[in-house]
């Protein structure tokens, strides 16, 4: 007998974008996100702002993904949507939407952690993309996460470390904002990085022990660096944008890799799947490929699309959790700060 096919719809609305998706089995038909472009006017995510967005987003971009996929919502098994973590009038839109669609068509709801998903992103079938065995060790680097996870199978997580302040992705775009590049700042800082010298400046590293991260003294330091340098010539950033990008992402890099070796060495898995925005950066990219030559670690990383908040990554979740049989209750709360 022919194995019956399953599609999942999946919701996110975690922070700033609102993405549904439809997989069929481990496959992705369609991955719909509408960024929300009013917060690049305040240079960062304005919660209430975001949650009004999502509202206003919902309905059609699950219609558009619906239909994309070429799927009509009876045919669907499951509704997987973000329970946590992110910002409390976010995650309550795409849960309450999820609820009343999964009620409605009484099929089963089921409640996903944004930052397992980030992780089970690597397991969505795409061509051109090896799926890490087990075990494996995972960084998620964003705007709102860094955090470094060994990942023993697919709901067996243990977090080895994580920011205690700034992610790593809110050091780009504060670096930037004091540069004055527009928000987020992460693209541009690290296009301009590949034509500067990285060795042009130095900026302080955090000491954090262990495995966890600090990033909000180095967002200080760049600022009265830059304060500094400017008083005494007022053009210091235009003749010198290249080369301070460089120093900085050159600081950014090595900060996650000295954590990243600490964590091949403690845990003793060359194993290493990277997500979150942060992860198109060309430097994390090379930085991971050296060490497949000097170390032998095995790199992966997903499809872009795959890597920024979205709904696929929640869809697999669903599907993974649909297996299992692993269902919601209907009276399942968002939690702005859900743990792995
Ligand atoms: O995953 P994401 O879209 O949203 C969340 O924060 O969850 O990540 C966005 C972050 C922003 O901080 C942005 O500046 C950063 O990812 N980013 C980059 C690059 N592309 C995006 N940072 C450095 N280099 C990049 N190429
Ligand atoms: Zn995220």
């Amino acid at each position: 007998m022919e194995k019956e096919n399953i599609y999942i719809l999946g919701i996110e609305s975690s922070c700033d974008d609102t993405s549904a998706a439809v997989l069929c089995n481990d496959t992705i038909l369609s991955n719909v996100v509408a960024d929300q472009k009013i917060h690049t006017e305040y240079g960062g995510v304005v919660p209430e702002l975001a949650s009004r967005a999502h509202q206003q987003n919902i309905v059609p971009v699950v219609h558009q993904a619906l239909e994309k996929a070429g799927v009509k919502k009876e045919q669907l098994h499951a509704v997987a949507f973000t329970r946590g973590p992110g910002l409390m009038g976010s995650l309550l839109v795409g849960t309450s939407f999820a609820k009343s669609l999964a009620y409605g068509l009484d099929i089963p709801l089921i409640d996903v952690n944004h930052m397992q998903a980030h992780i089970l992103a690597h397991f969505i079938d795409e061509e051109n993309h090896n799926k890490p065995p087990f075990p494996f060790l995972a960084m998620t680097i964003s705007g709102g996460h860094t955090q470094i996870v060994k990942v023993s199978n697919y709901f067996e997580m243990e977090v080895l470390g994580e920011t205690i302040d700034d992610a790593v992705g809110e050091a780009y775009d504060k670096s930037g904002k004091v540069l004055g590049l527009g928000y987020p700042a992460g693209p541009e800082i690290d296009r301009r990085a590949q034509l500067g010298n990285p060795k042009a400046f130095q900026f302080t590293k955090p000491k954090v022990d262990g495995l966890n991260f600090s990033f909000s003294g180095l967002k200080t330091n760049i600022l009265y660096f830059v304060q500094r340098e400017v008083k005494a010539d007022p053009n210091f950033i235009t003749e010198n944008l290249n080369d301070i990008c460089a120093s900085i992402q050159y600081t950014i890099i090595g900060i996650l890799m000295s954590k990243l070796k600490l964590a091949v060495k403690q845990i003793g898995i060359k194993h290493i799947a990277i997500g979150g925005g942060v992860s198109a950066n060309s430097g994390i990219r090379k930085a991971l490929k050296d060490a497949e030559q000097k170390f032998g670690w095995t790199s992966y990383i997903p499809k872009f699309e795959y890597t920024t908040d979205n709904a696929a990554m929640i869809a697999i979740v669903g599907y993974l959790k649909y297996l299992d049989n692993d269902f919601s209750d209907f009276d399942v709360m968002a939690t702005a700060r859900l743990k792995i």
